[in-house]
């Protein structure tokens, strides 16, 4: 199997750490911004990208075609709640517009970005899977609290854009699965800032939720694809 994480955050690292216990993994790249990897495994290898910046996506994407050809499993791991100078908005009036616009660079427009850039490369006759980490306060039916607008709305169209090119890749990569999923609450620089000693639900390490997802991606089947679900493996509503 060859496979391709994007984004070197908490739960891409601990992915790419349960791939390589995987005796049947060939050769992993790991799509990121910076050089530096805590792997020195020789089937692993970096290309480095930023999600703002839509030619280094197809820069990296057409490296890591000649190094592998063929991929099976790509993760989206990429996704940004804070940054320098961005907070999620608790209130209306502390939405920027180009707050706004960096979320959807970031959490939505990467997505299609690698789906074209990947195509050719996960179209073949063995199965092929494009996994993409949305979360959970990206679905309408669901959001019963409002604010934090720039990333919900973000995850809402990463959710539109998945679900339309599953319906595409039907046809046209009847071999591959697109789902979104749902990591639940895990420890890394994008949560903590939100995880308060009293906070309610349970959060879990990177490498937990690496065994959960792995888990669920394990469980999917044709049928699965355009889908939306939590680290438990069930369907989460749009
Ligand atoms: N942690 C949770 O509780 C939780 C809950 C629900 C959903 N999620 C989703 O899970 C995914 C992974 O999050 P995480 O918890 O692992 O957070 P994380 O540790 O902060 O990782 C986020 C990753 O996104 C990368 N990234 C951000 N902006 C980028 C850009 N412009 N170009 C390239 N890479 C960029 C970061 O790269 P740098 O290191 O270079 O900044 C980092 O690798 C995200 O999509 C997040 O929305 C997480």
């Amino acid at each position: 199997m060859n496979a391709v994480v994007v984004g070197n955050g908490a739960i891409g690292t601990a992915l790419a750490a349960s791939l390589l216990q995987r005796e049947n993994l060939h050769r992993l790249v790991i799509l990121q911004r910076s050089n530096e990897t805590p792997f020195s495994d020789p089937r692993i290898s970096i290309a480095k990208f930023d999600a703002e910046e839509p030619a280094s996506i197809a820069a990296a994407a057409s490296d890591v075609g000649e190094r592998l050809g063929q991929v099976h499993l790509l993760i989206n791991t990429v996704g940004m709640l804070h940054s320098d100078g961005q907070q999620p908005e608790k209130r209306l009036s502390r939405l920027v517009p180009a707050n706004l616009q960096r979320s959807f660079a970031i959490n939505a427009t990467l997505l299609p970005a690698l789906a074209q850039a990947f195509s050719k490369m996960l179209r073949h006759e063995a199965p092929a899977l494009l996994a993409s980490l949305s979360a959970r306060v990206g679905s309408i039916e669901d959001n019963r609290l409002g604010g934090w607008y720039s990333y919900r709305a973000s995850k809402a169209a990463h959710n539109m854009l998945l679900r339309t090119i599953a319906h595409e890749w039907r046809v046209s990569h009847p071999n591959a699965v697109v789902v979104a999923l749902h990591p639940g609450t895990v420890q890394s620089r994008l949560s903590e800032p939100f995880i308060s000693p009293g906070y309610r639900n349970k959060v879990h390490t990177p490498a937990e939720c690496a065994d959960h997802l792995m888990q669920v991606l394990g469980t999917l089947a044709a049928e699965s694809s355009g889908g939306f679900f939590d680290w438990k493996g069930e369907g989460i509503p749009w």
